[in-house]
């Protein structure tokens, strides 16, 4: 990364494109992460310019006729379909994006990648570990590029705690502390919707929220070895039957590397919003991070001047033109959004269609879904049978 600081850069002009080759694009899925994946394939073909490759969106499938070509419509796929199959026949379609539920993450991905279509797919890739490994491995075999969309490796400031950690900034890393924190089924008249059921989820806040911190963990720390876990069904019974999944979890974890970590995720949490926070501290520094203030990362090194006559974190706007992203965006101070995350993940997994690259290691791939799975699952173990487990990751 650049040491010079950017100036009030004008981002209209582009740097020499061209026509970028188009890749046929069917998606499963058109409510919120399909709305969210519409947006970014639209916005990277003129945000990021040239694109690495141009997206054509051919076919989104649902299971309503009519509400599926509504959405077609409004997103501007060219078709709609009641039957991913038909995505999955269709030569046109070389990326298939699945937004569905995560029940229907595994057998339409895996289709997919069989028949030779790089594949993306929402978090967390399967219900179980059992569930992503097959995917994963389902992926490797098929020789097609596969990501797992942890968009939270692609916020600017993410990215930024990433590469300090990567040039020794922090120093040896001693803690990560995470939480991700939500309000909205509090209520205990609210429906039993399908991330509350455990056939089609898989677990609750866990897989939902905590998939998301375990992955930054990973990410940023490094492998976890062992976790103690807990979780809790506050309201077990809402209209429309059982709830069978956690609505909360507790974790402390251990690093293969020597740090120790907390993980905590809750739906029933009144006032937060969609607060995912994480700090880190090592023994030159630390770094800590707010999304709903995804711009910032509040930054303590030790050696910093004026030194310890000033201590303290200082807020670090991450918006300069040399910071992750930010070239494709605008001048300094002028803020970005959670959805353009998704713009950053889809134009890392086009990069890697289009130039041969892994999409690791800062993008998630469906090893790090497998991987990330486990976690979840041991910390389901423990929080069952009371014992801290130790992490089996398997290979390929
Ligand atoms: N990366 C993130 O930040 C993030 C945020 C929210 C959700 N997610 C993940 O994205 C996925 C989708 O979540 P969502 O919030 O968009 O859900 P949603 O309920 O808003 O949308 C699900 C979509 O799938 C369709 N669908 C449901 N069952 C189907 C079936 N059997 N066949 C075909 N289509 C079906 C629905 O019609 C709908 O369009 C989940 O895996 C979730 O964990 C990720």
């Amino acid at each position: 990364m650049s040491e010079t600081p950017a100036a009030f850069v004008s981002q209209g002009s582009g740097a020499g494109g061209g026509e970028a080759p188009e890749i046929g694009v069917g998606m499963l899925g058109y409510a919120f992460m399909g709305k969210a994946h519409a947006n970014a394939y639209k916005t990277l073909q003129y945000m990021t310019w040239p694109p690495p490759l141009r997206p054509v969106l051919m076919t989104v499938a649902g299971r309503d006729q009519a509400a599926v070509a509504d959405a077609a419509g409004r997103y501007g796929f060219a078709h709609s379909a009641t039957d991913w199959h038909e995505l999955v026949a269709d030569e046109r379609i070389s990326l298939f994006d699945n937004t569905g539920p995560n029940n229907v993450h595994a057998d339409a991905t895996m289709a997919a990648a069989r028949s030779g279509k790089h594949v993306l797919c929402e978090k967390p890739l399967g219900r179980t570990a059992e569930e992503s490994y097959q995917m994963w491995e389902c992926a490797v075999r098929a020789g097609v590029k596969h990501m797992c969309a942890f968009n939270y490796r692609f916020v600017p400031a993410v990215r930024l705690a990433r590469s300090m950690i990567d040039a020794d900034e922090l120093g040896d890393i001693y803690h990560f502390r995470a939480r991700y924190l939500q309000e909205w089924i509090i209520d205990p008249h609210f429906e039993r919707v399908w991330r509350l059921d455990k056939t089609v989820a898989g677990s609750g806040a866990l897989g939902d929220l905590g998939a998301h911190i375990v992955d930054l963990a990973r990410f940023l720390v490094g492998e976890i070895d062992a976790v103690c876990g807990l979780t809790r069904t506050f309201i077990p019974e809402r209209p429309g039957g059982e709830v069978d999944v956690d609505d909360a979890f507790e974790a402390t974890v251990a690093f293969e590397n020597g740090a120790v970590g907390t993980l905590e995720a809750s739906r029933f949490c009144h006032g937060r919003k969609n607060a995912l926070t994480f700090e880190i501290n090592g023994s030159k520094g630390s770094v800590a991070f707010e999304l709903e203030r995804l711009n910032e990362l509040q930054v303590h090194l030790v050696d910093s001047r004026p030194g310890w006559n000033a201590q303290g974190f200082r807020q670090v706007l991450v918006t300069e033109a040399t910071h992750p992203f930010l070239e494709w965006w605008w001048p300094h101070g002028h803020i970005i959004g959670w959805e353009h995350t998704f713009v950053h993940e889809i134009h890392h997994l086009l990069q890697a269609i289009a130039t041969g690259d892994d999409v690791r290691p800062y993008g998630a791939d469906f090893e790090d879904g497998y991987r990330a799975a486990e976690v979840c699952d041991a910390i389901l173990r423990s929080s069952q049978n009371g014992v801290r487990e130790q992490l089996r990751y398997r290979t390929m």
